[in-house]
């Protein structure tokens, strides 16, 4: 069974907030839920890039409603204020969708001295879904979605070169950093259910879309072979507007359960269709290991207030 553009139910009263909602996937999620008369919290690293986008959709979207805050997810220290101010101005959020990311830069630290594929594309976003959780615990239909890759099914976890301080090499790292948002999605998932919290735990992949991924990918590697790779692929490429397409259906569909992978129906494009997720993410004592220690990386900076148990009785 596949889903459709058509499969997104109205939006309005809801409240979403969108990582990374300046460009590619995470800017046409915006603009579908916009669409369906959604509020959305556009999240952006850069304000400014964040302000045209938010111009751009203003032009074409009559209904919902956007807000636009900025947040920068290779500094965890940013995460704790951006969350109070969503706290403090919205009161509840109904979906949280973890998209924003980078794809294999030479080694570069984030604002703590963490590799920056982790950082970002993991450790502040489960810094930030813990964060604010609790403002959407006792929303019926709550949901946190993470935007991982099909570069999960390659992924290994380096336990012993997490941050790539041994051996750096960018892919390896990119799949790590992609495997690690699902194991935390499937961790979160079954720690809200032994929380009875009513927010679920899902998961989206693209495929393989045209966004601003690659192109950073090539300028910041400079890699001619990667550019020449991306342009044989090209027919292999779907649009970002059919790229969001998963997250949007893991987002809003009212059927759709907490564990749940949606991706293209043909790995690469296509409408979205469920999946099983990597069988690596499926050990649950290397899950809470990652927790573990992403909780105790993220403790080591700044302190997040809940931390979800995964026996709540302990
Ligand atoms: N496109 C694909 O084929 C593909 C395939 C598999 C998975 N994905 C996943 O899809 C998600 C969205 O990627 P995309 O394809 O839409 O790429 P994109 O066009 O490059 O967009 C990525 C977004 O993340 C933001 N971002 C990067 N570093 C950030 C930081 N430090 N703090 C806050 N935001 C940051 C970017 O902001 P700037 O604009 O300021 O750089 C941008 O808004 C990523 O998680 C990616 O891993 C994409």
């Amino acid at each position: 069974m596949s889903f459709r553009p058509e499969d997104i139910p109205d939006q309005s009263g809801r409240i979403f907030l969108v990582t990374g909602a300046n460009t590619g996937l995470g800017f046409q999620t915006s603009k579908a839920l916009l669409k369906k008369g959604a509020t959305v919290i556009m999240s952006c690293r850069s304000l400014d890039k964040g302000k045209l986008a938010k111009e751009s959709l203003l032009e074409t979207n009559k209904s919902g409603t956007i807000h636009l805050l900025k947040l920068d997810l290779s500094d965890l220290n940013e995460i704790k204020k951006f969350s109070a101010e969503i706290k403090n101005r919205f009161g509840f959020l109904d979906v949280l969708i973890n998209n924003a990311g980078i794809m294999a830069p030479p080694q570069t630290l984030s604002k703590q001295g963490l590799e920056i594929q982790f950082a970002v594309n993991h450790l502040s976003h489960m810094a930030l879904t813990l964060e604010l959780l609790p403002l959407m615990s006792n929303i019926r239909g709550s949901k946190v979605v993470t935007v991982t890759s099909g570069a999960q099914y390659m992924g290994k976890i380096a336990w012993g070169n997490l941050q790539g301080e041994i051996k750096y090499d960018r892919w390896s790292s990119y799949s790590q950093s992609k495997l690690a948002n699902v194991m935390f999605a499937i961790e979160l998932e079954k720690r809200l259910r032994a929380n009875k919290s009513e927010t679920f735990s899902l998961l989206a992949h693209p495929g393989l879309a045209k966004t601003n991924l690659q192109a950073n990918s090539i300028m910041t590697s400079n890699s001619w072979v990667e550019a020449l790779a991306y342009k044989l692929m090209s027919p292999l490429f779907q649009s970002a507007e059919f790229g969001a397409l998963p997250q949007l259906i893991a987002a809003t569909r009212k059927k759709a359960k907490g564990g749940e992978q949606y991706v293209p129906r043909w790995n690469v494009k296509g409408l979205p269709r469920l999946a099983k997720v990597a069988s690596s993410a499926l050990q649950s004592e290397d899950r809470e290991k990652l927790w573990s220690i992403s909780q105790s990386l993220i403790n080591d900076y700044i302190s997040i207030q809940n931390q979800l148990p995964s026996n709540p009785r302990t």
